[in-house]
């Protein structure tokens, strides 16, 4: 088996170059032919659909997973062309491939393809409604798969962090050397869910999947259990962060409203999303995000 790993280079994408390499030949690929801490990938572009196309037929891979993406929220309502292509036409350029092929897709999106009004965890089947455009994207890049007919698994997951990478733990570390107090918005609510996690349960899946268990399509909620705000969170952060010594001092923490922190993109207020499906058909359930937050920090206090 041969699978074609988008985006090796991002948080999720990391992680899954070392777990998917247990199961099978693994071809990693980047934006620019790097990965993280050395090493070369092959070079996909998702921006460039007619080069991706020229990769797949070269590599004709039994699995493509596609952990890129334009995660920039706030920077895609000024490049929305751009999101659009990276997020929507490249994930359906890469579904078509698949349905002509007979190979298979594993590709993820977000919580924000909900407007997180009320107070429900999302199911699987609840009406999208993005805000933004990121989300927009995102949502359309699953329509995209869902009309191509190609064996498919979409994992919708959230508030993604890592010990490296752009993503709010590392902020929140960085600027507890540079400030004294911090602000964070307290009323959007969510599910922290570490990109090593999301990696682990992708591989576990795949691996039946090679075991002879029935490909596992559709499309599913993955998060951690469990909800915070982002004033929570960087809570938990701070706190862990200083009993484990990885901070010897933490900022004072304000909470906030939305409303005093105008970004471009309006984010969903309540985005927890229901992940019984998960656990129901895979057996699967993720610890409580407050045990991502202690395991992401021992990673990085190693
Ligand atoms: N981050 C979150 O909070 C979050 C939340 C919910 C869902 N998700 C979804 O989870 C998946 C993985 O996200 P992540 O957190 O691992 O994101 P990430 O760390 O931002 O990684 C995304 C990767 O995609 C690459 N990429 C961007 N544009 C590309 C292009 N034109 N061609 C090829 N590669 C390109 C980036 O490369 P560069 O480094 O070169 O830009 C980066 O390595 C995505 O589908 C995302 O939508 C993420």
């Amino acid at each position: 088996m041969k699978i074609l790993l988008l985006g090796a280079a991002g948080q999720v994408g990391f992680e899954l170059h070392r777990g998917l390499q247990v199961l099978s030949e693994v071809i990693p690929a980047t934006r620019d032919g790097r990965l993280p801490g050395g090493g070369s990938a092959r070079i996909a572009d998702l921006a460039a659909p007619a080069t991706l196309e020229t990769l797949l037929d070269d590599v004709r891979p039994d699995v493509i997973v596609n952990a890129a993406a334009y995660t920039a929220v706030d920077r895609a309502e000024s490049e929305p062309e751009l999101a659009q292509a990276i997020n929507a036409e490249a994930p359906g350029l890469l579904a078509r491939w698949c349905a002509a092929h007979g190979s298979k897709l594993l590709h993820y999106s977000t919580d924000y393809v909900f407007d997180g009004q009320g107070k429900h965890s999302w199911r699987e089947d609840d009406a999208t409604a993005p805000l933004g455009t990121y989300g927009r994207s995102k949502r359309d890049g699953e329509v995209a798969i869902e009309a191509s007919g190609c064996d498919h698994l979409i994992l919708r997951t959230a508030w993604v962090y890592a010990a490296r990478g752009h993503n709010f733990l590392r902020t929140m570390l960085r600027l507890a050397g540079e400030r004294d107090h911090l602000r964070v918005v307290a009323d959007q609510i969510g599910s922290p869910t570490p990109a090593r996690w999301i990696a682990a349960v992708s591989v576990a899946l795949l691996a039946r999947w090679q075991a002879g268990a029935p490909w596992p399509s559709g499309l599913v909620h993955l998060t951690a259990s469990g909800q915070t705000s982002w004033h929570g969170f960087a809570e938990a952060i701070f706190t862990t962060a200083l009993a484990t010594g990885l901070l010897e001092r933490a900022p004072t923490l304000e909470a906030i409203a939305t409303s005093e922190y105008p970004t471009p993109a309006k984010r969903p207020a309540y985005s927890c999303l229901d992940t019984s499906a998960l656990r129901e058909r895979f057996g699967i359930s993720l610890p409580d995000w407050r045990e991502g937050v202690t395991q992401t920090l021992a990673e990085l206090a190693r």
